[in-house]
């Protein structure tokens, strides 16, 4: 099943469950000073469950855009060398507003994933909040999980956005991808293993407390739900592949890459070749979203989560061609994107020729500093170079 068909069947099925599909917000949380970017479903409706803002609806499902880089949810270092790590990716998400609660949230998870995208059973395992015993008992009783199956955990079935603001204990699926060659244990490898064997495909937070600058847990005004799917991960199972980086999301990415450097991408393959391909088709979406919704490169904030994000993706690009592979692939993204995320195609010239001014920039302080680097090191009597020179 293709990612968009994955997307449009979450939608979907919520909104036959009585959900208004509410648009993507932006990548900039509006006016939120906790937050960098938004990294969650949950973020534009901050303050609907805390109650200070109210909404003509009680049920609302999105795929939302999500940035996790900088701030308390960051995955930057890990993009590249992993199967499933992102700094932007697609969020589905299933919300209630003092609505419906755990029994609700529960089964219409599994029933999306097992009879309507048709995951086999078997190959599906959850997690609970070690205190979580009705999460337990409605996973186990209701919708017949085996409790060998139901693993308890403290801090990481915990949730929230940033350090303070709505969180809640939480329930998460995963899907077995299968014993891993990466596995540091295999005989004992069970969810938690650090291996890429079980994947976390969603996340059901029970939104329950408002947390203040203290840390202290106000209830929230009614119990809510909050919950999260990543689109990447759930392509890779309803795709039939181990990595994200391989479902039809990226693989129209790499082949712009190929014809550009004349190298050739690798499934599941550590090379550096086909780190950089990972490194530059993540950075290029993040690049191109980010841009759209009006973040520029610069040397603080936002500007500069965004310049990192950047150079590093050019800097990995030189590793595969001396030609410019983030343009052609940031433009890659907005012709594949745009029928969903039109703001692509309404900002393209825009996005273009900002990737195009900051690759400019980063090349020239590259070819400026390598100069003074070998003339310092022409210089050099000993093996080292002095540290004030390298300051
Ligand atoms: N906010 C939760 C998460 O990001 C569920 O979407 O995991």
């Amino acid at each position: 099943m293709k990612a968009a068909e994955v997307r449009s069947k979450f939608i979907e099925y919520f909104k036959s469950k009585g959900h208004t599909h509410v648009e993507s917000s932006s990548l900039i949380p509006a006016s939120d000073p906790t937050l960098l970017f938004t990294n969650s479903g949950m973020v534009q409706f901050k303050n609907v469950f805390t109650g200070s803002e109210k909404r003509p609806y009680t049920r609302a499902t999105t795929h939302q855009k999500s940035v996790r880089a900088g701030g308390k949810h960051n995955d930057l270092d890990n993009v590249g060398h992993t199967s499933r790590h992102h700094t932007f990716f697609e969020m589905l998400g299933n919300f209630s507003f003092g609505d419906y609660f755990k029994k609700e949230a529960i089964h219409y998870a599994w029933d999306l994933l097992t009879n309507v995208y048709k995951i086999p059973e078997t190959k599906l395992y959850v997690t609970i909040h070690i205190n979580d015993d009705e999460a337990f008992k409605i996973w186990n009783k209701q919708e017949k999980v085996p409790a060998e199956k139901i693993s308890r955990f403290d801090k990481d079935n915990f949730w929230q956005m940033a350090d303070t603001g709505p969180c809640g204990p939480c329930s998460e699926i995963f899907y077995d991808h299968g014993p891993q060659p990466n596995c540091p244990d295999p005989k004992n490898c069970k969810v938690g293993c650090s291996c890429d064997r079980f994947v976390e495909i969603w996340n059901l937070v029970f939104m329950q407390f408002n947390r203040d600058d203290k840390g202290i847990d106000h209830p929230l005004p009614k119990p809510s739900v909050d919950t999260g799917s990543g689109l990447e991960r759930l392509s890779a199972v309803m795709q039939g592949v181990a990595s994200n980086y391989d479902t039809d999301l990226f693989t129209d990415l790499f082949k712009v890459m190929s014809n550009v450097s004349g190298k050739k991408y690798s499934k599941g393959h550590n090379d550096e070749t086909s780190i950089a391909m990972r490194v530059m088709a993540d950075h290029a979406r993040a690049s191109a979203f980010l841009i759209a919704d009006g973040v520029i490169p610069s040397n603080e904030g936002r500007g500069y989560v965004l310049r990192r994000i950047m150079r590093r993706g050019i800097r990995y690009g030189k590793k595969l061609t001396e030609k410019s592979l983030i343009l052609p692939t940031v433009k890659e993204v907005i012709s594949k994107m745009s029928d969903v995320y039109p703001e692509l195609k309404k900002r393209q010239d825009f996005i273009l020729s900002t990737v195009k001014t900051e690759e400019d920039k980063f090349l020239e302080t590259l070819e400026h500093g390598t100069n003074l680097l070998t003339s310092e090191i022409k210089k050099l009597k000993t093996k080292e170079i002095p540290g004030e020179i390298v300051f």
